[in-house]
């Protein structure tokens, strides 16, 4: 008989256990993966200490063990249909980088059953990876295992395949040895082969020892690690099951008393109706997960890992409705699972009511479409069978999905209870549908910007006080957090939403200023803000994503606004004022302010004006400003009615509204307008201004553009380095450029005057003694005569010259250039005198190449296509001259 230890005291034992064998007992890390897009939630032990295998990180010290919460839901269908599967479970482990290995791993995982649990080691069993002699000296000669007792494995004993290798996904993975242990015949399936490895639940593996030496990519390939390392898992429920000799993993004390809590809730036994049993252990195994899921922040949605919490939820919301609970009833399972638990995650306990509270929120939210949903259901299913088909459309299980909010999984499930399925691809399409409508729609709202429909969800007094003229820093309670479309309580590492505080130092985009970006921290989160804008209520929306950890309403929140990025949009603020005035000074008091701009990058500053700038004036007008801010003058903010305002001259936006009170930020006596912005405190923190352009961008709207500050600094840099890489491309410094490039621009000038004449030589060679080819037709010379690469107008220069040698007569050129024909005519006075017309015989000419053409009777060009059909158009020309000349 073995000791029988609560799940709770073994989980202990094998961390004191291994803390005594130098090892550092760390906390389960969270549940959703930090920085590892390939798990969608951690499923072993190992997957969070990852980049300590790998050497990417140090890990805190070279020996660690854990007891890490673990969610796989690959055999979810199975879950509750049997007794062994479950979704969430508990993996002890033991891990060495590049620290101990084989023999240290192997001797420590046998003494801890035999010794400290006290298991008998008669019924103990291990494995090895097919030829893995060296584990396998280990067992029988260091640990004394017999070697009969041994199981190697092997994929193919055919071929001495070995197997039992551990690899999960992407990442480090290795040959393993396991640990089985013989839990007697009452438990096995009778058979004769009934041994290690057998289906049934005589051999239980308890341990597994993984030799990780290899990173995997995930498709087959395998690097050696650097150094080797051992990687452990020890199930703590099955080893409950072990120790407390029971049936399964729904047995044990933790377990036994979520499962006891579901029979007193439905007023069901277990293990009298088959039915039921299997939704009481759905449900226990599902609260749990969830229950856990919750407290490391996934919120129930319909992506990720929201969506597999949200699946099973509703799984078990269906479940408890088949065992005949009335009403919401989840939180009360999950109250049990925080109570059997919090021994060991302190933070179930700590966040009970949050957890509760979005267990419940779900429940409802589904309770107030399921009856309909599954009654919608019924009836799709009699018709199919009316119908005689056995597959649900796509357009109705996107309907239930839609409408009445059931997974798509949780259709599949019941669909298949009757024998069922549905139409996938339909259902993808629809789904694909919707993507795209809701993208569309998005275009127009701007991705949780002002006017996303999710802030008008939000009822309450609270709004938001900007608090940053001064600081940018505050601190704040988190009023609000929404999702893209939800208002939500909680979010976490990865997901994307927006914050509301009563209180922010954040600026939210107004006015043409664009809003602050920065950090919010809480005690366990970081949220990183990329934008802030004003909605709905006189609240601020700090829109962005969660870096680490969690954000959940309620908190304390401390604000931080990036106080660089501030800084440039002040400089760039201030000098739009400067700017504005400066035109004014210049251009004319036409000019009025028709758009602005202003973030950390730049200024645009649209203005009425009705011509574009000159050169003179753009410099103007950016020295002013310039000078401006080198008189320092400083900058100040006075709220007054508009009224008083106005009396001091301070320039309001054309046509805009004001409320009676108006906030007037003054430089000196030099600029005075009204504006809510943030500014710097003096002209001189603007440091300088360059503009970078000025446009026209409507009928009377000119634009300018203009950088400040360290900008500035940097735009010069840029262009620096342009101007050094381009001396170096001329061979030369930055001063001597100019005088560098004209004195090219001249060389090539005359390069390609000299190229043009070796051109019309090159031609006339060619053509080789084209003399020698005159003819002779009634009397009048024709010289007819093909070359090649040269273009029409080397063609003519080349016939101008021929004609002078032939004194009078006809010329005919013809040149094949890239696959086109030149081809050129010229009649002299006699020739034309005797007939010769050079527009008709260069459209004779043409018709044989595939082109057409004409001109005046003494010179005509034409081109064609056919290069080989330039002798017969030379033929044609005799031909013709033939019949025309008497
Ligand atoms: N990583 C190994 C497992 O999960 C120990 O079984």
């Amino acid at each position: 008989m073995n000791k029988s230890y609560g799940v709770n005291e073994l989980r202990r034992m094998y961390l004191e256990f291994f803390e005594s064998k130098g090892h550092l007992a760390m906390k389960s890390f969270s549940l959703v993966p930090h920085n590892d897009n390939s798990l969608l939630l951690i499923n072993a032990g190992m997957a969070p200490l990852k980049p300590y295998f790998t050497g990417q990180e140090i890990p805190p010290r070279r020996r660690v063990t854990t007891c890490q919460k673990c969610v796989r839901t690959g055999d979810i269908e199975n879950v509750g249909k049997t007794a062994r599967h479950l979704t969430f479970f508990e993996m002890l482990g033991n891990f060495s980088f590049g620290d101990y290995f084989k023999h240290e791993a192997i001797a420590w995982s046998w003494e801890f059953l035999t010794k400290v649990l006290e298991l008998d080691p008669e019924r103990l069993y291990p494995s090895i990876y097919g030829e893995d002699e060296e584990a396998f000296d280990i067992w029988t000669k260091e640990v004394g295992v017999p070697a009969e007792k041994i199981t190697r494995f092997y994929r193919d004993p055919e071929t001495g395949e070995c197997d039992n290798f551990w690899e999960h996904g992407a990442g480090p993975c290795g040959p393993c040895s396991e640990i089985y242990y013989d839990r007697g015949e009452k438990y096995g399936c009778g058979s004769p082969d009934c041994k290690v490895g057998c289906e049934c639940d005589r051999f239980m593996e308890v341990w597994n020892n993984v030799f990780t030496q290899f990173n995997g990519d995930g498709h087959g390939g395998y690097e050696e690690l650097e150094n080797k390392n051992i990687d452990t898992g020890m199930g703590l429920e099955r080893l409950a099951v072990v120790m407390q000799d029971v049936d399964s993993v729904f047995d044990i004390d933790t377990m036994k008393a979520i499962r006891d809590k579901v029979c007193d809730l439905s007023g069901k036994k277990y293990h009298v109706d088959e039915m039921d049993d299997v939704s009481i252990r759905l449900i226990t195994d599902h609260i749990r997960s969830s229950t856990f899921l919750i407290s490391d922040g996934v919120m129930p949605s319909n992506e990720g890992r929201g969506y597999v919490l949200r699946r099973i939820i509703r799984r078990a919301a269906r479940h408890g409705r088949m065992l005949g609970i009335n009403g919401t009833f989840l939180a009360k399972v999950a109250q049990v699972v925080i109570d059997e638990s919090k021994d060991g995650y302190p933070e179930l306990e700590e966040k009970k009511d949050f957890i509760l509270n979005v267990l419940t929120k779900e429940e409802e939210k589904f309770a107030k479409t399921i009856d309909q949903g599954l009654g919608i259901l019924a009836e799709m299913e009699e018709k199919m069978q009316k119908e005689g088909r056995k597959e649900l459309s796509g357009e109705d299980a996107f309907k239930l999905y839609d409408t009445y909010g059931f997974p798509i999984d949780l259709t599949a499930e019941i669909l298949e209870e009757k024998g069922f399925s549905y139409d996938d691809a339909g259902f993808e399409k629809c789904m694909e549908k919707q993507r795209q409508t809701a993208r569309g729609a998005r275009k127009e709202t701007n991705y949780m910007g002002a006017d996303a429909d999710v802030y008008n969800d939000i009822d309450s007094d609270i709004t938001t006080e900007f608090s940053g003229y001064d600081k940018t820093t505050d601190s704040s309670e988190i009023a609000f957090i929404t999702t893209d479309s939800e208002v939500v309580d909680a979010i976490s590492d990865g997901d994307r939403g927006s914050i509301i505080v009563p209180v922010t130092p954040f600026y939210a985009t107004m006015g043409g200023q664009q809003g602050d970006k920065g950090i919010i921290e809480t005690a366990d989160g970081k949220f990183v803000v990329e934008d802030t804008v004003k909605v709905v209520g006189n609240r601020y929306a700090h829109v962005g994503y969660v870096k680490e950890g969690m954000i959940r309403a309620g908190e304390k929140a401390k604000l931080i606004v990036d106080p660089a990025g501030r800084m440039r949009t002040c400089r760039n603020h201030s000098a739009t004022h400067l700017l504005q005035k400066a035109l004014r000074e210049v251009l004319g008091t036409h000019v009025e302010q028709a758009g602005s701009y202003q973030d950390g990058e730049r200024t645009r500053f649209d203005f009425s004006h009705f011509s574009a700038m000159t050169a003179e004036e753009i410099q103007k007008v950016e020295d002013i400003v310039n000078e401006k801010i080198a008189e320092g003058l400083p900058v100040k903010t006075d709220i007054m009615t508009v009224d008083e305002a106005k009396k001091t001259g301070a320039m309001a936006l054309f046509g805009e509204k004001y409320g009676e009170k108006v906030r007037v930020v003054s430089m000196g006596d030099y600029s005075k307008e009204f504006c809510g912005g943030t500014h710097v405190k003096n002209t001189a923190d603007i440091i300088t201004f360059k503009i970078l352009s000025e446009s026209g961008v409507a009928a009377g709207v000119r634009r300018i553009e203009a950088i400040t500050g360290d900008n500035v600094f940097a735009y010069y840099k840029k262009l620096e380095n342009e101007l050094n890489e381009a001396a170096k491309v001329v061979k030369t410094t930055p001063a001597k450029l100019v005088e560098r490039l004209n004195h090219l621009t001249a060389e090539v000038k005359e390069l390609q005057s000299e190229n043009e004449s070796l051109k019309s030589k090159a031609a006339k060679d060619a053509l080789g003694d084209v003399m020698d080819k005159v003819r002779e037709i009634n009397g009048v010379k024709v010289l007819a005569s093909s070359v090649v690469g040269v273009d029409m107008n080397g063609l003519r220069e080349l016939g101008d010259s021929l004609k002078e040698k032939l004194g009078e007569g006809v010329i005919l050129l013809a040149s094949s250039n890239e696959g086109k024909v030149n081809l050129i005519a010229m009649a002299t006075e006699e020739a034309m005198k005797k007939g010769a017309h050079a527009g008709n015989l260069i459209k004779a000419a043409a018709s044989k190449v595939g082109g057409g053409g004409g001109g005046r009777p003494n010179m005509a060009q034409a081109g064609g296509k056919n290069p080989a059909g330039i002798n017969d158009a030379i033929e044609t020309v005799y031909a013709e001259l033939e019949k025309i000349i008497k």
